[in-house]
Protein backbone atom coordinates (compact mmCIF):
# COMPACT_ATOMS: atom_id res chain seq x y z
CA UNK A 1 0.00 0.00 0.00
CA UNK A 2 1.45 3.59 -0.96
CA UNK A 3 0.45 5.90 1.85
CA UNK A 4 1.38 9.63 2.04
CA UNK A 5 2.49 10.92 5.48
CA UNK A 6 -1.10 12.50 5.73
CA UNK A 7 -2.25 8.96 5.80
CA UNK A 8 -4.14 8.87 2.33
CA UNK A 9 -3.91 5.63 0.73
CA UNK A 10 -2.67 6.60 -2.70
CA UNK A 11 -4.06 3.74 -5.44
CA UNK A 12 -5.52 5.87 -8.45
CA UNK A 13 -3.07 6.43 -11.39
CA UNK A 14 -3.60 8.93 -13.83
CA UNK A 15 -1.64 7.58 -16.85
CA UNK A 16 -1.14 10.41 -19.77
CA UNK A 17 -0.67 8.81 -22.66
CA UNK A 18 0.91 11.74 -24.89
CA UNK A 19 0.73 15.35 -24.75
CA UNK A 20 -0.74 15.59 -27.80
CA UNK A 21 -4.23 16.33 -29.08
CA UNK A 22 -6.44 16.84 -31.90
CA UNK A 23 -8.18 19.56 -30.58
CA UNK A 24 -7.02 22.58 -29.01
CA UNK A 25 -9.21 23.78 -26.86
CA UNK A 26 -9.04 27.26 -25.35
CA UNK A 27 -8.98 26.87 -21.73
CA UNK A 28 -6.02 23.81 -22.03
CA UNK A 29 -3.40 24.77 -24.73
CA UNK A 30 -2.56 27.74 -26.84
CA UNK A 31 -3.45 27.43 -30.32
CA UNK A 32 0.29 26.94 -31.74
CA UNK A 33 0.95 24.37 -28.57
CA UNK A 34 4.58 22.32 -29.40
CA UNK A 35 4.68 18.75 -28.52
CA UNK A 36 6.86 16.46 -27.22
CA UNK A 37 9.07 14.59 -29.57
CA UNK A 38 8.05 10.76 -29.43
CA UNK A 39 11.09 9.20 -28.28
CA UNK A 40 10.47 11.32 -25.15
CA UNK A 41 7.49 9.90 -24.54
CA UNK A 42 7.10 6.20 -22.77
CA UNK A 43 7.06 3.76 -24.89
CA UNK A 44 4.66 0.66 -24.55
CA UNK A 45 6.81 -1.13 -22.87
CA UNK A 46 8.08 1.23 -20.53
CA UNK A 47 4.20 2.05 -19.39
CA UNK A 48 3.13 -1.54 -18.70
CA UNK A 49 6.86 -1.99 -16.78
CA UNK A 50 5.37 1.53 -14.92
CA UNK A 51 1.44 -0.21 -14.46
CA UNK A 52 3.22 -3.59 -13.53
CA UNK A 53 5.14 -1.65 -10.76
CA UNK A 54 2.25 0.73 -9.58
CA UNK A 55 0.29 -2.66 -8.84
CA UNK A 56 2.30 -3.80 -6.77
CA UNK A 57 2.17 -0.57 -4.81
CA UNK A 58 -0.93 -1.09 -4.28
CA UNK A 59 -2.51 0.95 -6.82
CA UNK A 60 -6.00 -0.47 -8.94
CA UNK A 61 -7.50 1.93 -10.28
CA UNK A 62 -6.53 3.33 -13.65
CA UNK A 63 -7.44 6.00 -16.04
CA UNK A 64 -5.77 6.69 -19.79
CA UNK A 65 -5.27 10.70 -20.05
CA UNK A 66 -3.56 13.15 -22.44
CA UNK A 67 -3.53 15.25 -24.34
CA UNK A 68 -5.97 12.91 -26.08
CA UNK A 69 -5.35 9.21 -25.66
CA UNK A 70 -6.72 8.00 -28.66
CA UNK A 71 -4.15 10.07 -31.04
CA UNK A 72 -1.39 7.73 -29.66
CA UNK A 73 -0.50 5.12 -32.16
CA UNK A 74 -1.73 1.47 -31.02
CA UNK A 75 -4.18 2.98 -28.53
CA UNK A 76 -6.39 -0.10 -28.81
CA UNK A 77 -3.68 -2.65 -28.41
CA UNK A 78 -1.71 -0.95 -25.36
CA UNK A 79 -5.25 -0.78 -23.39
CA UNK A 80 -5.55 -4.27 -23.80
CA UNK A 81 -2.50 -5.01 -22.28
CA UNK A 82 -3.17 -2.62 -19.71
CA UNK A 83 -6.42 -4.20 -18.93
CA UNK A 84 -4.95 -7.84 -18.87
CA UNK A 85 -2.28 -6.73 -16.26
CA UNK A 86 -2.98 -8.27 -13.11
CA UNK A 87 -4.23 -5.77 -10.05
CA UNK A 88 -6.27 -3.47 -12.71
CA UNK A 89 -9.02 -3.43 -10.98
CA UNK A 90 -10.76 -0.54 -13.20
CA UNK A 91 -9.25 0.96 -16.12
CA UNK A 92 -10.99 3.95 -17.79
CA UNK A 93 -9.99 7.05 -20.31
CA UNK A 94 -11.04 10.55 -20.71
CA UNK A 95 -11.39 10.98 -24.10
CA UNK A 96 -12.45 14.28 -26.05
CA UNK A 97 -14.46 11.96 -28.00
CA UNK A 98 -13.61 12.64 -31.42
CA UNK A 99 -12.75 9.29 -32.64
CA UNK A 100 -14.47 6.99 -30.31
CA UNK A 101 -17.33 6.46 -32.98
CA UNK A 102 -14.47 4.63 -34.52
CA UNK A 103 -13.00 3.21 -31.36
CA UNK A 104 -15.58 3.10 -28.77
CA UNK A 105 -16.33 -0.73 -29.28
CA UNK A 106 -12.40 -1.99 -29.65
CA UNK A 107 -11.36 -0.15 -26.76
CA UNK A 108 -14.71 -1.90 -24.88
CA UNK A 109 -13.48 -5.18 -26.51
CA UNK A 110 -9.95 -5.16 -25.72
CA UNK A 111 -10.87 -4.15 -21.77
CA UNK A 112 -11.54 -0.51 -21.13
CA UNK A 113 -14.79 -0.14 -18.41
CA UNK A 114 -15.95 3.53 -19.27
CA UNK A 115 -15.03 6.51 -20.86
CA UNK A 116 -15.82 10.40 -19.46
CA UNK A 117 -15.95 12.78 -22.53
CA UNK A 118 -15.53 16.29 -22.64
CA UNK A 119 -18.43 18.54 -24.20
CA UNK A 120 -18.43 22.13 -23.23
CA UNK A 121 -21.59 23.25 -25.85
CA UNK A 122 -24.28 21.59 -27.67
CA UNK A 123 -24.37 24.66 -30.38
CA UNK A 124 -21.66 23.49 -33.19
CA UNK A 125 -20.03 26.90 -33.81
CA UNK A 126 -19.67 27.45 -30.15
CA UNK A 127 -18.17 24.03 -30.03
CA UNK A 128 -15.68 25.02 -33.02
CA UNK A 129 -15.00 28.37 -30.91
CA UNK A 130 -14.53 26.66 -27.85
CA UNK A 131 -12.10 23.34 -29.49
CA UNK A 132 -10.72 25.84 -32.03
CA UNK A 133 -10.47 22.55 -34.21
CA UNK A 134 -13.37 20.32 -33.34
CA UNK A 135 -16.81 19.49 -34.76
CA UNK A 136 -19.82 18.74 -32.44
CA UNK A 137 -21.30 16.20 -34.37
CA UNK A 138 -17.88 14.12 -34.24
CA UNK A 139 -18.33 14.20 -30.59
CA UNK A 140 -21.95 13.64 -30.55
CA UNK A 141 -21.62 10.36 -32.31
CA UNK A 142 -18.57 9.38 -30.48
CA UNK A 143 -21.16 9.35 -27.00
CA UNK A 144 -23.63 7.26 -28.61
CA UNK A 145 -21.02 5.15 -29.88
CA UNK A 146 -19.47 4.89 -26.06
CA UNK A 147 -23.01 4.19 -24.80
CA UNK A 148 -24.08 1.49 -27.08
CA UNK A 149 -20.25 -0.39 -26.56
CA UNK A 150 -21.03 -0.64 -22.54
CA UNK A 151 -18.47 2.01 -21.86
CA UNK A 152 -21.04 3.05 -19.06
CA UNK A 153 -21.77 4.84 -17.07
CA UNK A 154 -21.19 7.81 -19.38
CA UNK A 155 -19.44 10.84 -17.98
CA UNK A 156 -19.74 14.14 -19.69
CA UNK A 157 -16.91 16.45 -18.51
CA UNK A 158 -17.82 20.37 -19.25
CA UNK A 159 -15.65 23.55 -18.55
CA UNK A 160 -17.47 27.03 -18.15
CA UNK A 161 -15.88 29.95 -19.51
CA UNK A 162 -17.45 33.26 -19.05
CA UNK A 163 -17.86 34.25 -22.79
CA UNK A 164 -17.70 31.37 -24.19
CA UNK A 165 -20.48 28.99 -23.12
CA UNK A 166 -22.46 30.05 -19.57
CA UNK A 167 -25.44 30.30 -21.50
CA UNK A 168 -25.45 26.70 -22.03
CA UNK A 169 -24.99 24.80 -19.00
CA UNK A 170 -28.87 24.67 -18.49
CA UNK A 171 -28.97 23.13 -22.07
CA UNK A 172 -25.95 21.13 -20.95
CA UNK A 173 -28.05 19.78 -17.27
CA UNK A 174 -30.99 18.89 -19.44
CA UNK A 175 -29.22 16.05 -21.38
CA UNK A 176 -29.50 14.13 -17.79
CA UNK A 177 -33.33 14.46 -18.32
CA UNK A 178 -33.75 11.21 -20.71
CA UNK A 179 -29.97 9.96 -20.75
CA UNK A 180 -28.82 7.49 -17.64
CA UNK A 181 -25.34 10.46 -18.12
CA UNK A 182 -23.41 12.31 -15.85
CA UNK A 183 -22.68 15.45 -16.78
CA UNK A 184 -19.98 17.15 -14.88
CA UNK A 185 -19.14 20.74 -14.55
CA UNK A 186 -15.60 21.38 -13.78
CA UNK A 187 -14.31 24.69 -12.18
CA UNK A 188 -11.97 26.20 -14.56
CA UNK A 189 -7.90 25.51 -13.08
CA UNK A 190 -4.79 28.13 -14.10
CA UNK A 191 -1.89 26.60 -15.69
CA UNK A 192 0.73 27.89 -17.78
CA UNK A 193 -0.08 28.64 -21.26
CA UNK A 194 -4.03 29.95 -20.89
CA UNK A 195 -3.44 31.53 -17.36
CA UNK A 196 -4.90 34.95 -18.19
CA UNK A 197 -8.18 33.35 -19.09
CA UNK A 198 -8.30 31.15 -17.27
CA UNK A 199 -8.71 33.22 -14.00
CA UNK A 200 -10.35 36.07 -15.94
CA UNK A 201 -13.30 33.99 -17.31
CA UNK A 202 -13.87 31.14 -14.43
CA UNK A 203 -17.36 30.72 -13.39
CA UNK A 204 -17.48 28.76 -10.43
CA UNK A 205 -19.40 25.57 -9.49
CA UNK A 206 -21.59 27.90 -7.35
CA UNK A 207 -22.74 30.32 -10.09
CA UNK A 208 -23.46 27.07 -12.69
CA UNK A 209 -25.72 25.52 -10.28
CA UNK A 210 -27.40 28.74 -9.69
CA UNK A 211 -27.70 29.65 -13.10
CA UNK A 212 -29.35 25.94 -13.85
CA UNK A 213 -31.43 26.20 -10.66
CA UNK A 214 -32.52 29.74 -11.63
CA UNK A 215 -33.81 27.83 -15.07
CA UNK A 216 -35.29 24.41 -13.99
CA UNK A 217 -35.78 24.90 -10.23
CA UNK A 218 -33.96 23.34 -7.07
CA UNK A 219 -31.60 20.32 -7.76
CA UNK A 220 -32.16 17.37 -5.57
CA UNK A 221 -29.15 16.31 -3.38
CA UNK A 222 -27.97 13.04 -4.74
CA UNK A 223 -25.89 9.99 -2.39
CA UNK A 224 -26.74 12.58 0.76
CA UNK A 225 -24.44 15.34 -0.65
CA UNK A 226 -21.24 12.65 -0.17
CA UNK A 227 -18.25 13.18 -2.94
CA UNK A 228 -18.65 10.77 -6.17
CA UNK A 229 -15.08 10.81 -6.90
CA UNK A 230 -14.52 14.47 -7.09
CA UNK A 231 -17.83 15.71 -7.91
CA UNK A 232 -20.77 16.73 -5.60
CA UNK A 233 -24.34 15.26 -7.72
CA UNK A 234 -27.38 16.35 -7.65
CA UNK A 235 -30.02 15.44 -9.95
CA UNK A 236 -32.90 17.61 -11.63
CA UNK A 237 -36.00 16.06 -10.27
CA UNK A 238 -37.43 13.02 -12.20
CA UNK A 239 -34.13 13.45 -14.37
CA UNK A 240 -32.58 9.78 -15.35
CA UNK A 241 -28.69 11.05 -14.99
CA UNK A 242 -26.82 13.33 -12.76
CA UNK A 243 -25.27 16.37 -12.88
CA UNK A 244 -22.02 16.84 -10.85
CA UNK A 245 -20.18 20.00 -9.78
CA UNK A 246 -16.30 19.37 -9.45
CA UNK A 247 -15.28 22.59 -7.46
CA UNK A 248 -11.07 21.99 -7.26
CA UNK A 249 -11.20 25.54 -7.62
CA UNK A 250 -13.23 26.80 -4.81
CA UNK A 251 -14.08 23.66 -2.64
CA UNK A 252 -10.92 21.58 -3.08
CA UNK A 253 -11.65 17.34 -2.16
CA UNK A 254 -7.57 17.36 -1.40
CA UNK A 255 -8.57 15.03 1.87
CA UNK A 256 -9.95 12.53 0.05
CA UNK A 257 -7.43 12.91 -2.86
CA UNK A 258 -6.27 9.05 -3.44
CA UNK A 259 -4.58 10.03 -6.92
CA UNK A 260 -0.89 10.21 -8.32
CA UNK A 261 -0.43 11.21 -11.84
CA UNK A 262 2.06 9.94 -14.51
CA UNK A 263 3.28 12.17 -17.50
CA UNK A 264 3.70 11.37 -20.83
CA UNK A 265 7.22 11.47 -20.70
CA UNK A 266 7.14 9.86 -17.31
CA UNK A 267 7.58 11.82 -14.18
CA UNK A 268 5.44 11.00 -11.22
CA UNK A 269 3.86 14.18 -10.60
CA UNK A 270 1.68 14.26 -6.74
CA UNK A 271 -0.23 17.30 -7.44
CA UNK A 272 -2.03 18.24 -10.63
CA UNK A 273 -1.76 21.52 -9.69
CA UNK A 274 1.81 21.20 -8.03
CA UNK A 275 4.83 21.55 -10.08
CA UNK A 276 6.80 18.93 -7.76
CA UNK A 277 7.16 16.05 -9.95
CA UNK A 278 9.87 12.54 -9.89
CA UNK A 279 11.13 11.23 -12.96
CA UNK A 280 10.44 7.87 -13.10
CA UNK A 281 11.24 7.22 -17.01
CA UNK A 282 15.07 8.28 -16.88
CA UNK A 283 16.62 5.76 -14.07
CA UNK A 284 14.01 2.97 -16.00
CA UNK A 285 15.92 3.79 -18.99
CA UNK A 286 19.09 4.28 -17.11
CA UNK A 287 18.84 0.71 -15.89
CA UNK A 288 17.87 1.09 -12.38
CA UNK A 289 16.30 -1.85 -11.11
CA UNK A 290 12.34 -2.67 -9.96
CA UNK A 291 13.20 -2.49 -6.19
CA UNK A 292 15.22 0.86 -6.34
CA UNK A 293 12.04 1.96 -8.58
CA UNK A 294 9.69 1.04 -6.30
CA UNK A 295 11.62 2.84 -3.00
CA UNK A 296 11.62 6.04 -5.80
CA UNK A 297 7.82 6.25 -6.05
CA UNK A 298 7.06 4.99 -2.37
CA UNK A 299 9.17 8.09 -1.21
CA UNK A 300 7.47 10.14 -3.75
CA UNK A 301 4.31 9.62 -3.07
CA UNK A 302 5.18 9.91 0.71
CA UNK A 303 5.99 13.31 0.10
CA UNK A 304 2.69 14.07 -1.88
CA UNK A 305 1.55 17.83 -1.05
CA UNK A 306 -1.31 18.20 1.05
CA UNK A 307 -2.69 20.11 -2.02
CA UNK A 308 -3.18 23.00 -4.16
CA UNK A 309 -1.88 26.45 -3.31
CA UNK A 310 -4.39 28.50 -5.73
CA UNK A 311 -6.03 30.70 -2.65
CA UNK A 312 -2.43 31.84 -1.60
CA UNK A 313 -2.53 32.30 -5.52
CA UNK A 314 0.17 29.77 -6.25
CA UNK A 315 -0.29 28.46 -9.72
CA UNK A 316 1.77 25.67 -11.47
CA UNK A 317 3.77 27.17 -14.62
CA UNK A 318 6.06 23.98 -15.71
CA UNK A 319 3.27 22.74 -17.38
CA UNK A 320 0.02 23.12 -19.29
CA UNK A 321 -2.99 20.99 -18.63
CA UNK A 322 -2.41 18.60 -21.68
CA UNK A 323 0.82 17.42 -20.48
CA UNK A 324 -0.83 16.59 -17.09
CA UNK A 325 -3.78 14.81 -18.54
CA UNK A 326 -6.13 16.44 -15.93
N1 LIG B 1 -9.34 23.55 -16.05
C1 LIG B 1 -10.24 22.56 -15.81
N2 LIG B 1 -10.44 21.53 -16.63
C2 LIG B 1 -9.71 21.49 -17.75
N3 LIG B 1 -9.68 20.58 -18.72
C3 LIG B 1 -8.74 20.97 -19.62
N4 LIG B 1 -8.16 22.12 -19.23
C4 LIG B 1 -8.75 22.46 -18.07
C5 LIG B 1 -8.59 23.55 -17.17
N5 LIG B 1 -7.70 24.51 -17.38
C6 LIG B 1 -10.56 19.41 -18.75
C7 LIG B 1 -10.99 18.98 -20.10
C8 LIG B 1 -11.20 17.50 -19.93
C9 LIG B 1 -10.37 17.13 -18.76
C10 LIG B 1 -9.22 16.26 -19.11
O1 LIG B 1 -9.87 18.32 -18.20
O2 LIG B 1 -12.16 19.59 -20.51
O3 LIG B 1 -12.54 17.18 -19.69
FE1 LIG C 1 -7.23 18.43 -26.20
FE2 LIG C 1 -8.57 17.84 -24.00
FE3 LIG C 1 -6.90 19.90 -24.03
FE4 LIG C 1 -9.16 20.06 -25.39
S1 LIG C 1 -8.99 19.86 -23.17
S2 LIG C 1 -7.13 20.65 -26.14
S3 LIG C 1 -9.42 17.99 -26.07
S4 LIG C 1 -6.33 17.79 -24.26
Amino acid sequence: MALDRFGRNIHYLRISLTDHCNLRCVYCMPEDMIFRPNAELMQDDEVLLLVRLFTSLGFDKFRLTGGEPTVRANIVKLVGQIADTPGVNSLSMTTNGVSLSRLARPLAEAGLNRVNISIDTLNPENFRRLTRWGSLEDVWAGILAAEEAGLTPIKLNAVIVHGYNEAEVTGLAKLTLNNPWQVRFIEMMPFAGATDLQIRQMVTAEQIKNIIEAQLGPLEIVNGGQLDGEARLFRIPGAAGDVGFISSVTEPFCAACTRARLTADGRLRLCLLREGEVNLLKPLRSGANLEELRQTILDAIWHKPWGHGLAEGVIPLNRVMSEIGG
